[in-house]
């Protein structure tokens, strides 16, 4: 347990389900022989390490604002990749980079339209911009949680408004393709994906989702709240999604790629 709320363990239990987006991202990314990549919010780095070799970039940064992730990340450097602590929600990379990437991150931050003005900024001819975010918010896996969250005795111990799901942030991709032609980028694909993750009960989701979209809800409660708001939360998205074994789970997940 962190007190950012990730845990490297926890989001690795489920490596290979969250890696399929990664590798359909990274593929929509032409190679940059001898320039510079980033990669924003890049977790524990072993990801950020493939997009270097695949880019062929002789330098790539890794930046994260959780050092939990960092620490993971920081074995990782070295031979062109490098990892720094930052906000994402700022970063400007100015003309410095060829490939701006950020896989299942830009979620976290409010905002869609100002962060990727600002990561577009500066950026030279020819730059590519691809990102991944998950687009579900309507599935019963986020509405249980919001649900809960404002139930006793979780909703006193917030102090007001419970965090809400950052997934509302997401913008449609008919919105995000909107945004990159304003912005000034030349060709773009945008898509909507559905990956199926199979899981062997409704219960296990809970396993999946304290990997990432429970992790606002540890920062915000006390250790043994939290787990009881964990407890309360399986029994409920098994209630209201069904005692299903297996149980499937649609993913929808916004990918958009775009070049000045
Ligand atoms: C779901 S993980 C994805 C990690 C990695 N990109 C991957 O594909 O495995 C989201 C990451 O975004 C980071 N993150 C969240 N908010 C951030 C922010 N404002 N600035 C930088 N990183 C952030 C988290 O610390 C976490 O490592």
């Amino acid at each position: 347990m962190t007190g950012d709320g990730w845990d490297p363990g926890l989001y690795h239990r489920f490596r290979e389900q969250r890696r399929k987006p990664f590798v359909d991202l990274l593929a929509s990314v032409q190679p940059v022989p001898g320039g510079r990549a980033v990669d924003l919010g890049c977790g524990t780095g072993e990801l950020t390490v493939e997009l270097h070799r695949a880019t062929r970039a002789a330098e790539t940064l890794g930046v994260d604002s959780s050092p939990a992730m960092l620490d993971q990340a920081r074995d990782h450097a070295g031979d062109g990749v490098r990892f720094e602590a930052g906000d994402l929600a700022v970063f400007e990379p100015g003309g410095h980079y060829d490939v701006v990437f950020s896989n299942a991150a830009l979620q976290w931050v409010p905002d869609h339209a100002g962060v990727l003005a600002r990561w577009t900024a500066g950026l030279p001819e020819g730059a590519q911009l691809a990102v991944q975010v998950p687009a579900n918010p309507d599935h019963p896996a986020h509405q249980v949680a919001d649900e809960v969250a404002r139930e006793a005795p979780f909703a006193a111990a917030f102090g007001g408004e419970p965090p809400a799901d950052p997934l509302l942030e997401v913008l449609t991709p008919a919105g995000y393709a909107t945004l990159l032609d304003e912005l000034g980028y030349r060709d773009q694909h945008v898509r909507l994906q559905v990956y199926g993750l199979h899981f062997p009960t409704t219960a296990d989701v809970a396993e999946w989702t304290r990997g990432t979209a429970l992790t606002r809800f540890r920062r915000a409660l006390p250790p043994d709240l939290y787990d009881r708001f964990v407890d309360r939360y399986r029994a409920r998205l098994v209630e209201v999604a069904g005692d299903h074994r297996p149980y499937f789970y649609p993913f929808k997940r916004i990918l958009l790629w775009a070049r000045r």
